[in-house]
């Protein structure tokens, strides 16, 4: 399996993805230390739990090593003035891989252009988020027993959210997936996404009907509206669309599954027990996988 850095969603093929998922299957049971004596560093110019301490775990777990600057945007030397290539250029010299999360989209391709070792992108503003997107389409596959033939449904912010980019940009490669995108007129779904979409023959609507869009989906991926990606006052406006509550979840499908890429914040207003006990909500398997 080929592939130096991991920049987007769409570079993987699905042998790869099948490829990966048999890895993590195998990882599940248990795991030598095969990355013994490598380095990662991870260089976050963004705030993150999951991410960043998933990599980090993921390498301590495979043997190696993780070095790391404490909020890059503050810590790093980004602050006087050093630009982005030359960072990179400096880390690849200590380390044996990248993973990168920017505030701007297109960073880490940019350091991907230049770096001796891979990168992978965490995250690049509202870009993509395709790390995020691999474990999202596992968690299906182990959720559902397949990643072909379902409905989804994004809900919320979809203009600004990069996991539901990457997702889309997966699900392109798959047969029979229908998607259903729930958001405020201002947070749909951008174009080059919808075109993408047109391009690999995947069936799409958007509609304002939470109640319908959640009756017919196997899965719903419920996301966080972004107040650090909008313009002032225009979370204000948004903050209160689209949220589950119970009586929702009387409408969700028996064996479907409800996803979530974390953090959550007022978009699920599950009580704590129901989160505990409904088969139905996975967003914490989603984070272990
Ligand atoms: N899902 C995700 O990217 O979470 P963090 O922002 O905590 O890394």
């Amino acid at each position: 399996m080929k592939l130096h850095s991991f920049i987007e969603a769409q570079q993987l093929d699905v042998a790869q993805i099948f490829f990966l998922f048999a890895k993590a299957e195998e990882l599940r049971k248990g795991v030598e230390k095969p990355l013994k004596n490598k380095i990662l560093t991870t260089l976050f110019y963004e705030p993150s739990t999951r991410t960043r301490l998933s990599f980090e775990a993921a390498m301590l777990r495979l043997g190696g090593t993780v070095i790391s600057t404490e909020n890059a945007k503050e810590f790093s030397s980004a602050v006087k003035g050093e630009s982005l290539e030359d960072t990179t250029r400096v880390i690849a010299k200590y380390s044996d891989i990248i993973v990168v999360r920017h505030f701007e989209e297109g960073a880490a391709k940019k350091m991907a252009f230049v770096s001796d070792v891979p990168v992978i992108n965490a995250g690049d503003g509202a870009g993509q988020h395709p790390s995020q997107a691999l474990l999202d389409l596992y968690t299906i596959w182990r959720e559902l027993g397949r990643v072909e033939h379902f409905t989804i449904t994004f809900v919320g912010d979809l203009k600004y959210g990069r996991t539901v980019r990457s997702l889309c940009y997966l699900l392109g490669k798959f047969h029979g997936v229908k998607i259903i995108f729930v958001s405020p007129a201002s947070l749909a779904v951008k174009e080059d996404i919808k075109e993408y979409l047109e391009k690999h023959h995947v069936s799409f609507e958007e509609q304002t009907d939470f109640s319908k869009a959640l009756a017919q989906a196997d899965i719903i991926y419920m996301t966080r509206m972004q107040k650090e990606r909008m313009h002032e006052g225009e979370y204000e406006l948004v903050k209160s669309n689209y949220i589950l509550r119970l009586e929702n979840l009387f409408l969700v499908q028996k064996h479907a599954r409800i996803l979530h890429p974390l953090p959550k914040i007022e978009e699920i207003e599950l009580p704590l027990e129901v989160e505990q006990s409904d088969p139905r909500i996975a967003y914490f398997r989603q984070v272990e996988n």
